[in-house]
């Protein structure tokens, strides 16, 4: 297993040496390297499981460390970047060549984060190389929300856990990418599409692609625990249950039955979307063959949860982890 500590100086220190180190932000927590160092970079995919197609995330401390990675960021991502960052939002913008090839699957452009944690920003400011960070799960499955849930997947695999509590947001960051003046979300996430088009109008939203996936957290079934989980009207689910051994998973309503995760009794998608992913992975403990799960409402950070919700349930049988 690995360590687990808020030791910010030994962190540095395996990130110098090469090795990956796990990191909190205030989405999900991130497997971390150097990602101006290919041997690091390759030692993510491999920890991870990932298909090198699958582009990673560059984190940096602030708006200056980006401009060392990007050609040119276009004024609605400067906007963005000044109101949201630190914070859940990844933009894509033009690379420059310091970026390795494999950390962007060879796309032209990067995808680039300021995360909002007190000890990555420590770690990040006292490296001097950005950090490349996909969510510390195995390729496919929930992303954590604590360093409990990286430990129990890779704790084999790596040797440090930086400890930074539970994930505030809980959810993964909003990614936005340009097409000339044109700003594109690609993934909904812990920053809202309200706010984005309060600050820069009306965004178009392409969070499905059946064919080469511009991210492949767009594929249909992604963000998956290994328990099937069947969507709908809790009622209506449960009538047809009859025998069987279930979960439920509900947005605030309380059924009194066993083996039920109520994801936000007071009925805030905020507190929902901190809790969504510790809750499938509960699941995935307790002794039942599925979950039986009612959206969100589909407002703010709401969005997103129905998003994971949807692409969990859309895993096709036999290809469950
Ligand atoms: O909140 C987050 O974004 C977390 C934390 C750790 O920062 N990271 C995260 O990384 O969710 P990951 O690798 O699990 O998901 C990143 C997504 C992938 O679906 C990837 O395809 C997409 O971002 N992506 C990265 N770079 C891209 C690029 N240049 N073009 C299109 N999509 C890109
Ligand atoms: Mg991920």
């Amino acid at each position: 297993m690995a360590e687990i500590g808020k030791d910010v100086g030994y962190a540095r220190r395996l990130l110098e040496e090469g090795e990956l180190v796990a990191i909190p932000t205030e989405t999900v927590y991130g497997l971390a390297g150097n990602a101006l160092d290919s041997s690091s970079i390759a030692k993510i995919f491999s920890t991870k499981n990932r298909p090198e197609f699958d582009p990673l995330i560059v984190h940096v401390a602030d708006i200056e460390h980006a401009q060392n990675y990007v050609e040119e960021i276009p004024a609605k991502a400067k906007l963005l970047a000044d109101h949201f960052w630190p914070g859940p939002l990844t933009l894509l913008l033009k690379r420059k060549s310091s970026i390795p090839d494999l950390v962007t699957s060879g796309l032209d452009t990067v995808g680039i984060r300021c995360p909002d944690h007190v000890l990555t920003r420590e770690l990040l400011s006292s490296l001097p190389f950005p950090l490349a960070a996909p969510s510390a799960n195995p390729f496919g499955y929930v992303s954590p929300t604590l360093p409990q849930h990286v430990n129990e997947q890779l704790g084999n695999k790596i040797k440090y856990i930086l400890d930074g509590g539970a994930c505030t947001i809980g959810i993964e960051s909003t990614i936005v990418g340009f097409e000339g003046e044109e700003a594109i979300i690609y993934r909904l996430g812990g920053l809202s599409a309200e706010k984005i088009e309060s600050l820069i109008g009306k965004v178009k939203i392409e969070t499905h692609s059946s064919s080469n996936p511009k991210a492949p957290g767009q594929m249909k079934s992604h963000y998956a625990p290994s328990k099937k989980v069947i969507l709908g009207n809790l009622k209506e689910l449960l009538y047809q249950q009859q025998g069987k051994k279930f979960g439920i998973l509900s947005f605030r309503s309380n059924l009194q039955l066993p083996y039920q995760i109520i994801l936000s009794p007071s009925g805030q998608v905020e507190e929902a979307a901190q809790n969504l992913f510790a809750a499938l992975r509960e699941f995935d403990k307790m002794p039942v063959e599925h979950v039986i799960a009612e959206l969100v409402p589909d407002v703010g950070i709401g969005r997103a949860i129905n998003d994971r919700l949807r692409r969990a349930a859309a895993v096709e049988e036999g290809t469950r982890r």
